[in-house]
C-alpha cells in the first residue's frame, strides 16, 4: 500500500477543519458520508473566485470572460471525474436531489400508465422519492427490490425478477450511505439494457471512496455531490448526450437549448463549481504524488488516487469492524466478513443494545468523535431494518481518517458512561 503515514498527514495538513479540538484533542471527522471537509485549495478556488472573476454567465467583459473560461474547465474536470470526455454532458444544480427531482419530471413524460420503474430499499431517498412521484404522475408502477435479512445487502435476484419488458427505469445507488454496500451496477445496467430500459445511478455515497466510471459501468444518468467528495455544496449530474439532447428539460424560455445550459435551471453557484474543480484536482494531484509521476492526465491520476484510496480505507474499515465485534451491545447492519471487504465502502452503521443512536452522537460528540444518527434519509432501508424512529448510529471513513483515530474511537464505545 502506498497510502503511508506520511501520506496521510500530508493529506490531512491540507484541510484547515481537521484542526478542530474538542477538550485537548483533535476531533475525528467520522462524518464525511454527510459531507466530507475540504482541502484548502477548494476553499482558495472558492474565494479568488469571489474576488477577482466574480460574474454572470456570457457577459463580454473581462471578469465574465474569465469566470465562463472556469466553467469550462470545471465541466471538463468534472467529465473526466465520472469518466467521460465530453464536457457537455455534465450539468451542475444545487444538489444532486434537485438534479434528480428535474431529470425525473423530464423523464416521466416519456412514460405511460402500463410502464414500470425498479427502485431499490437500499437507497437514499432521493434516489427514491423523485422516481416515485413521477411515475405517479405519469400512473407508471413503482417496484422495489429489497435487501437481505443476513447482511444488508441488495437482493440482487429480487431485483433481476423486477425488471422485465415493461420497465422503463432502473433507479439504484453505487453505494449505501448506510450499510456501506457497494452494488454490482455494471451488472444491474446490463440486466436493465437487456430489456431496454434506462439506468440512473445514484453515485453520491460511493464517490469519495471509488473511481466512478460512467463508461466501464455504461450507465444511462448519473448523479453525484461534491460536498461528499471534497467539494462544496453543488450536486453534478451526467447524462448520455443523446438522451440529454433528445429529453425536453424544464426550463425557461431564453435558457440555452444545447447542452449543457439546457439542464442547468438558473444562474448556478459559479464559486461551487470553481470549488469542485478544485476538489477534483485536489484528488489527481493525489494521485500523482501516490504515482510518482507529474504528467499523469487528470483521469488516469484519479484512477491512481482512488485505487489507494480504497486499499487504505479497507484496511480501516477492517480496523475498526474487528474492533466492533469484541464489543458487547453492539450490532453492525452490512457486510462485516473480513474476506468480502471489496463489497463494502468503509461507511459503518450499528447499533447498541443500551443506549439509543441519537444517545451515542452526543456522547462520542462531546469526546470530539463526529458521528451521526438516524436514518440518514435511507428511509426504506431504516424502516425494513425496523430500526425507525431512532434509526442506527454511523461511522463514515474515508481517506484523511487514521487508525489511530479509529482506536479511539473504539476505546470510546467500550467506556460508555451509562
Ligand atoms: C447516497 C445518497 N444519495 C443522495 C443524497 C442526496 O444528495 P444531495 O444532498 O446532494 O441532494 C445523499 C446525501 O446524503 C446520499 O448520501
Amino acid at each position: 500500500m502506498r497510502f503511508t503515514p506520511d501520506i496521510v498527514e500530508h493529506c490531512r495538513r491540507q484541510f484547515p477543519a481537521l484542526s478542530r479540538r474538542i477538550g485537548d484533542r483533535l476531533a475525528a471527522f467520522f462524518d464525511g458520508p454527510a459531507g466530507t471537509q475540504v482541502p484548502q485549495r477548494v476553499i482558495d478556488a472558492m474565494s479568488h473566485y469571489l474576488a477577482h472573476t466574480n460574474a454572470n454567465h456570457g457577459g463580454r467583459f473581462s471578469t465574465a470572460i474569465e469566470s465562463d473560461g472556469m466553467l469550462d474547465q470545471a465541466h471538463r474536470g468534472l467529465a473526466e471525474f465520472v469518466g467521460t470526455d465530453d464536457p457537455g454532458t455534465i450539468a451542475f444544480g444545487q444538489n444532486m436531489t434537485s438534479l434528480t427531482f428535474a431529470l425525473s419530471r423530464a423523464l416521466a413524460r416519456t412514460w405511460r400508465p402500463a410502464d414500470e420503474i425498479v427502485l431499490t430499499r437500499l437507497d437514499h431517498d432521493a434516489n427514491v422519492s423523485p422516481w416515485v412521484l413521477a411515475a405517479r404522475d405519469a400512473g407508471a408502477t413503482v417496484r422495489f427490490a429489497n435487501i437481505k435479512a443476513e447482511d444488508a445487502t441488495l437482493d440482487l435476484d429480487e431485483l433481476r425478477h423486477q425488471i422485465n419488458e415493461r420497465t422503463r427505469l432502473v433507479a439504484v445507488g453505487c453505494a449505501s450511505n448506510a450499510t456501506g454496500g457497494i452494488n454490482p451496477v455494471r451488472d444491474i445496467c446490463d440486466w436493465a439494457h437487456a430489456v431496454g430500459a434506462t439506468v440512473f445511478l445514484d453515485a453520491v455515497h460511493y464517490a469519495p471512496h471509488g473511481l466512478v466510471d460512467v463508461q466501464a459501468w455504461d450507465c444511462d444518468f448519473l448523479a453525484c455531490s461534491s460536498y461528499k467528495f471534497f467539494g462544496p455544496h453543488l450536486g453534478v449530474l451526467w447524462g448520455r448526450r443523446d438522451e440529454l439532447e433528445s429529453l425536453e428539460a424544464y426550463k425557461v424560455r431564453p435558457a440555452p437549448h444545447d447542452l449543457p445550459g439546457k439542464w442547468m435551471t438558473g444562474t448556478q453557484s459559479h464559486e461551487s463549481i470553481a470549488g469542485a474543480l478544485a476538489a477534483v484536482d485536489y484528488l489527481a494531484d493525489l494521485g500523482r504524488l501516490l504515482a510518482g509521476s507529474d504528467s499523469l492526465t487528470r483521469r488516469a491520476a484519479l484512477r491512481e488516487a482512488y485505487r489507494e484510496i480504497g486499499l487504505y480505507e479497507r484496511a480501516l474499515a477492517s480496523r475498526l469492524l474487528a474492533g466492533l465485534a469484541e464489543i458487547p451491545d453492539v450490532r453492525i447492519f452490512g457486510v462485516t466478513d473480513p474476506a468480502r471487504l471489496d463489497e463494502r465502502v468503509a461507511t459503518v452503521s450499528l447499533v447498541h443494545e443500551r443506549f439509543t443512536p441519537i444517545e451515542l452522537a452526543e456522547q462520542l460528540g462531546e469526546q470530539g468523535f463526529f458521528v451521526w444518527h438516524g436514518n440518514y434519509y435511507a428511509l426504506n432501508l431504516s424502516e425494513s431494518l425496523g430500526l425507525e424512529p431512532e434509526g442506527m448510529l454511523r461511522i463514515g471513513l474515508v481517506h484523511y481518517n487514521t487508525a489511530a483515530e479509529v482506536d479511539r474511537l473504539l476505546e470510546a464505545l467500550h467506556d460508555l458512561r451509562p
